[in-house]
């Protein structure tokens, strides 16, 4: 005798994932590369929904860079460069500044937010800073929600909708 089945039970069901924002590190090759090498190196925990992007020096980073990310849905972009006047290439890590102040500006009129992109310069040494900038992101955009440019598919696919 076959026992009885309750089709409304689903065992193996799981649960949608609450939704994780997905953020890009850009580092420079220089200092702020070495500090997130040097955070993995010495085991410091750091939220795993964020993606480095190497890149040669802030400086390089073009605006377009950023806001294609942004229209890709990105939730929030990090930018860590030298500190001033340790630029490897002089001055680009204060024309990052320029440019991401710039791109916050714009985010802020379009009501995506200006705290889903940020700045930050550090040494090589500082890979607790580096850490301490990811988490604060991690949390600030978490508490923003998604991007505003996702599109509903994304939503879907990432189980917010
Ligand atoms: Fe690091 Fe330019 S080389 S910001």
């Amino acid at each position: 005798m076959m026992p009885a089945t309750t089709p409304s039970a689903t065992p193996f069901a799981t649960p949608p994932l609450p939704w994780e924002p997905e953020i890009i590190a850009f580092c420079c090759n220089y200092c702020a590369y070495a500090a997130a090498d040097l955070a993995g190196s010495k085991r410091m925990q750091y939220p795993a929904n964020v993606r480095i992007i190497h890149a040669p020096c802030t400086g390089k980073i073009e605006m377009e860079h950023i806001l294609d990310a942004f229209v890709k849905g990105i939730d929030g972009i990090l930018v860590a460069g030298c500190l001033e006047g340790g630029c490897h290439f002089l001055e680009g890590n204060l024309r990052a500044h320029r440019r991401t102040d710039r791109i916050r500006e714009m985010l802020a009129e379009i009501g995506v937010g200006e705290a889903r992109l940020k700045m930050v310069n550090l040494s090589a040494a500082m890979a607790p800073t580096f850490v301490a900038s990811v988490k604060e992101m991690v949390d600030t955009v978490r508490a923003l929600g998604p991007s505003p440019l996702k599109e509903p598919q994304q939503l879907e696919s990432e189980g917010t909708l």
